[in-house]
């Protein structure tokens, strides 16, 4: 099963589940590939409610892209807990995205928010990645392995999370990893989740995000062990997310 997932960041009204709509009906169309792939799309808080009550029978997931790390409520100021999302009928959450980890989340808080989201029933999806010059300085593997290492605690953790690599210099730069880059980060991920949980390496999800779209996708087909995609700028136009889809199974 291969995931194709939506970021919408700061993006969006109420009447932008058109978008979904025409998203939703593209994916009923699609018969040969209904078994072969997800789409779950994270819209920003405001408009989670309606989402999950209108695709509620459909088979798009919502996420959110946030959750505060601990209570069911408290006084948090601004903040949502995974149980306020999970009472929305939303069953996932991006945990960890670099904007958000830019604002002050380090790998601990990210743990704990990790841990609460699962305990909501929410399936998380973790963000990791390094900086440019982490890159330059060949220390991507060692700040994958520290992020992964310090927010996931437990084995039984692993199996409902789905890890999204994106590599900070790539968001919304147009800049992309080479297939060979891509597939040995993906490879060498789960080889290292694999010997640290003792999960087999095909119960083990890895996504790439950071500048994917209709284009960037094609250098990717070729990588079997890669589980799908997390798509932020091109996830706004139902034409542009559809067209991923499309060009991925072409
Ligand atoms: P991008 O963003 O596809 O616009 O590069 C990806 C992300 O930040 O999740």
């Amino acid at each position: 099963m291969r995931y194709f997932i939506g970021n919408w960041k700061m993006f969006g009204i109420p009447s932008s589940h058109k978008i979904l709509y025409k998203i939703n009906a593209f994916f009923k169309r699609d018969k040969n590939n209904k078994k072969k792939y997800k789409i779950i799309i994270a819209p920003p808080f405001t408009l989670l409610h309606d989402f999950s009550k209108r695709f509620k029978s459909s088979k798009i997931s919502i996420s959110s892209q946030n959750c505060y790390h601990k209570d069911f409520y408290g006084a948090h100021t601004g903040n949502i807990s995974p149980f306020m999302i999970k009472k929305l009928g939303i069953n996932y959450t991006l945990i960890g995205h670099s904007e958000n980890r830019a604002s002050g989340e380090n790998n601990k808080l990210i743990g704990e928010k990790i841990s609460l989201a699962l305990k909501n029933k929410l399936s998380v999806i973790l963000c990791i990645g390094e900086n440019k010059i982490e890159k330059r300085n060949k220390k991507t593997f060692s700040v994958l392995k520290k992020q992964l290492s310090q927010s996931i605690t437990s084995k039984k953790y692993l199996k409902k999370i789905i890890i999204a690599y994106e590599p900070l210099w790539s968001i919304g730069s147009g800049r992309v990893p080479s297939k060979n880059e891509l597939e040995k980060i993906i490879v060498n991920i789960k080889k290292y989740l694999n010997k640290k949980f003792r999960l087999k390496r095909k119960n083990i999800r890895i996504l790439y995000g950071g500048s994917v779209d209709k284009q960037s996708v094609l250098n990717f087909k070729a990588i079997n062990e890669l589980d799908g995609f997390l798509i932020g700028g091109a996830s706004k136009s139902s034409k542009n997310f559809i067209d991923i889809i499309k060009n991925f199974y072409k």
